[in-house]
């Protein structure tokens, strides 16, 4: 199996050790890609919209985003890391996911994406996991991945070396399950959340085209990007 890893942070603390385990509980035999934040994309998206209008090689960070896209699309399975910095996911998590809503499904997803599983994975002392794994995987369900697990665990303590035996073998016991399921799943379909989004934002193309075209305006990318799919004629971007 192709994975990628997305480091939500550089590092090499609880997050990174949580993350070891998924590795290790998925076996040998993988073809493991890894990116580390913010050293692989060390720069905000600048909200110039240019891959809204043309697409994502034309994004002045193309030189740190494209690579690190091309990899996604070309995993079977995707990992994002992040531990919780003020209840939330990391800033540099944050900014290359802002640099990827050209591929939400609101404007042109990508249809690998729906044959696609992933596995969010935080920590925290305490408190803020839960938004941490939402700023996360609002992204992975608008690019339209068809099954995402989080392993997600409260620590206590600030260092792996301090965490108790009692929670390193909770995590243990989350990465084996999820492994298990990732691994035993033969044919990868989305949820009825993702089909359902999907729906949705067909028939919002459509609505957005009428609108666009009263005013005088051509096809959006997006639209064309929908047609050019035969999405809006029926066809699905996943196994039926
Ligand atoms: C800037 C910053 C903000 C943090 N915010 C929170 C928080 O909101 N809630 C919490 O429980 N822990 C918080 N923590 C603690 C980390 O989530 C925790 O120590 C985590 O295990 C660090 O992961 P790492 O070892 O992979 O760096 C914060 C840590 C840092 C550095």
């Amino acid at each position: 199996m192709k994975i990628t890893v997305i480091n939500g942070t550089e590092q090499r603390g609880c997050t990174f050790a949580m993350k070891e385990q998924l590795l290790a509980s998925l076996g040998g035999g993988h073809t493991v890609t890894e990116y580390f934040l913010p050293r692989d994309c060390p720069i905000f998206c600048t909200g110039c919209k240019t891959c809204f209008y043309k697409d994502l090689s034309a994004c002045p960070h193309a030189q740190y985003t494209v690579p690190i896209w091309e990899s996604i699309m070309d995993a079977e399975l995707l990992v994002f890391t992040s531990p919780t910095y003020v209840f939330h996911a990391t800033a540099q998590m944050k900014a290359l996911l802002d640099h990827y809503g050209k591929n939400w499904m609101a404007h042109s997803p990508q249809a690998p994406m729906f044959r696609k599983q992933a596995v969010i994975i935080t920590n925290a002392i305490g408190q803020g996991m839960d938004k941490t794994v939402r700023d996360i995987k609002d992204s992975l369900d608008f690019w339209g991945v068809a099954r995402t697990y989080v392993i997600k665990q409260a620590l206590f303590q600030p260092q792996w070396e301090q965490v108790t035996k009692k929670r390193k073998a909770a995590i243990m016991a989350r990465c084996e399950k999820t492994a298990a399921r990732i691994t035993s799943r033969k044919r990868v379909t989305p949820t009825v959340k993702i089909k359902a989004l999907f729906t949705v934002m067909r028939i919002a193309q459509g609505m957005i085209d009428k609108s666009e075209r009263r005013a005088g305006r051509e096809h959006t990318a997006d639209y064309l990007h929908w047609q050019k799919n035969g999405w809006l004629n029926g066809k699905k971007p996943w196994r039926e």
